[in-house]
């Protein structure tokens, strides 16, 4: 069967990365660990992190500038703004609306998503639908967090993990005409939530169930709370099952596919995934051993950092599969 036609395709990826890095060595005096032992268990060796006075619609605006750079078009021209992330600017208004305003774009439907590291293959999904139906022409996907600001960094379990970045891309139609053998655009997308593992991955405090208080401050329930091992285990499942959804609704085998681009949680997850797909190492596209897990931002930014420095060309296909909290997964096919 040939490949589905593409309706909507990625125009134009940026990122941005705050340039202050933290390395295992700094962690090492901020808390119990090692670098040994945080690059045998995550394969992280340094993130990078925001200086005071940067906020996530910063980061994401520059992300979003490049995008727009590459795709040719002015902010102007886009027709829906949608964020992904789970450290906004603040609870109200949407951190898109900060992109929106600091853009210059004009009105236009400008919202977050809360996917946690998903949220970036939920925005293509949604931009895609859209561009599809025809109602939207230009549509900015942004995943972008700023980590550091909810992380406990006394607590060694989590701390490690994580940092700030954005990363984005600007899709439009695709201009692929009928009967193309190799069409350039979004051929599929997969996205699934399950509910029943959402106090797995939290932060349990500052909205309705738990208002900030000075106790709730006490008890820490401002920051990130992981059951990690919990998360490893379904993971590994979840992205294998939505790497395969996604062929399978591509009508491609993983022998079509040129690059996986992971979220980049953990090189162990990253590896039994790329095992069980079937995909050579050599296909398998990383940066968190620099970048560490940045959730929504981190495969725009992978993705993007490989397009420039000319990895990842024009018509090649991409595998994108994330999943974090929620728990929320998903994957994508994108012939770039
Ligand atoms: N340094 C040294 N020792 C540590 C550290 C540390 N930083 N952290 C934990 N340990 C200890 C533990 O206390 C434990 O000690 P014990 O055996 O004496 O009790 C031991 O190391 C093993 O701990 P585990 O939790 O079993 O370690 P594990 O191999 O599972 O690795 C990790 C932990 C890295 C968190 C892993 O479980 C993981 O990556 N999970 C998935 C995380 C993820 O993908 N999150 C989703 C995305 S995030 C989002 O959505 C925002």
């Amino acid at each position: 069967m040939p490949n589905p036609f593409p309706r909507s395709r990625i125009l134009g990826t940026g990122h941005y990365l705050p340039p202050g890095v933290r390395t295992n060595l700094d962690l090492e005096k901020m808390v119990e660990t090692s670098d040994a032992w945080i690059t045998e268990r995550t394969g992280i060796k340094s993130r990078h992190i925001a200086p005071d006075g940067v906020y996530t619609s910063d980061m994401a605006t520059a992300a979003a500038r490049s995008a727009l750079e590459m795709a040719g078009l002015k902010a102007t021209d886009l027709d829906m703004i949608i964020v992904g992330t789970v450290t906004p600017d603040m609870p109200m208004p949407a951190t898109a609306v900060f992109v929106q305003q600091k853009l210059g774009a004009g009105v236009c439907p400008a919202f977050d998503l809360s996917a946690a590291c998903a949220g970036f293959v939920f925005g293509l999904s949604i931009a895609d639908q859209f561009i599809a139906s025809g109602q939207m022409r230009h549509v900015l996907v942004v995943g972008v967090e700023l980590l550091s600001r909810v992380v406990d960094w006394t607590d060694r379990t989590t701390c490690i993990l994580f940092g700030d970045g954005a990363g984005a891309a600007v899709l439009g139609p695709a201009e692929a005409t009928v009967g193309d053998a190799k069409p350039r655009g979004v051929l599929s997308t997969s996205i699934l939530t399950d509910g029943s593992l959402a106090m797995s991955l939290n932060i349990p405090g500052g909205g309705s169930v738990s208002p900030t208080t000075h106790s709730s401050v006490d008890e820490k329930m401002q920051y990130v709370h992981m059951k990690g091992q919990d998360i490893f285990k379904v993971a590994v499942k979840n992205l294998l099952s939505a790497s395969k959804l996604a062929l399978e609704r591509a009508h491609m085998t993983k022998d079509d596919i040129d690059w996986l681009c992971p979220h980049q949680a953990n090189k162990r997850i990253i590896d039994q995934v790329m095992q069980r797909v079937g995909v050579a190492p050599d296909k398998v596209l990383l940066n968190i051993d620099r970048v560490g897990n940045t959730s929504s931002a981190s495969i725009p930014i992978l993705l993007d950092e490989n397009r420039r420095a000319g990895k990842v060309k024009d018509g090649d296909t991409v595998l994108m599969c994330a999943l974090g909290a929620g728990i929320s997964w998903g994957s994508a096919i994108v012939r770039i």
